[in-house]
């Protein structure tokens, strides 16, 4: 079975230190760092692009976890691979050609990560399921952090579970984690846990380590 991760997202960090908030939450034992990449036009929000990933790239060696929110995602795949994310998830709902999306993705050495929204049913990704190391389960709609987590998406990662079967998938959840909601989310089976406002409420590294540590002891 697969580690526990917990994966901070930096959308709830100070935009103005970015790369000490980097380097902080890794110190305070940030398993990946999740980059929330919004468009303004698959999602109402805008965050930040490539060159941003590129800059905070030597401010830790954890896992960079990116989550594109844009659509199209295709021509821009290249960038992010070569900014230095180590793992790419696309939304299956950005475009028509999700295989190709993913094929793209494995061709640029990468971890090739499908997301899903709240409504999506998990059907869409039944045909993928050879060609993917991650599904990411959203638990809110995807735009802002600090929104409520959605109870019946503990179903849907269950779901989820049971059509991995064997497969060495991670299965990470995003929207709303905190230490009341994580429980469930471990129990349905879920392995990696995306973190904005639980975490970075916080300020410096011992804040961080204490909200990352009551994340991973509330994961069980
Ligand atoms: C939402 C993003 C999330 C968000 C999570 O579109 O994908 O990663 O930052 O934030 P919290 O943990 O505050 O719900
Ligand atoms: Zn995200």
């Amino acid at each position: 079975t697969l580690p526990i991760r917990i994966a901070p997202s930096i959308l709830a960090a100070d935009f103005a230190k970015l790369g000490q908030e980097v380097r902080d939450v890794t110190e305070a034992g940030a398993d990946w760092i999740h980059l929330d990449v919004m468009d303004g036009h698959f999602v109402p929000n805008i965050s930040y692009g490539p060159d941003v990933i590129k800059a905070l790239r030597p401010h830790t060696t954890a896992f960079f976890d990116c989550h594109l929110m844009i659509t199209p995602a295709d021509p821009y795949l290249e960038a992010f691979a070569k900014a230095g994310c180590d793992g790419i998830t696309v939304h299956a709902e950005s475009g028509p050609h999700l295989h190709r999306s993913l094929q793209t993705i494995r061709n640029l050495g990468k971890k090739v990560g499908v997301t899903l929204n709240p409504a999506t049913p998990l059907s869409v990704i039944e045909n993928v399921l050879d060609d993917i190391d991650l599904i990411l389960i959203m638990s809110v709609n995807p735009g802002f952090g600090g929104q409520k987590f959605i109870p019946a998406m503990v179903d849907k990662i269950a779901a989820a579970k049971a059509m991995i079967g064997a497969r060495p998938i991670e299965l990470e959840v995003d929207g709303g984690i905190t230490a009341e909601t994580i429980g469930a989310a471990t129990a349905a089976g879920a392995n990696v846990f995306v973190a904005g406002s639980a975490v970075f409420q916080g300020n410096g590294v011992e804040s961080y380590r204490q909200r990352i540590d009551a994340l991973r002891s509330a994961a069980g």
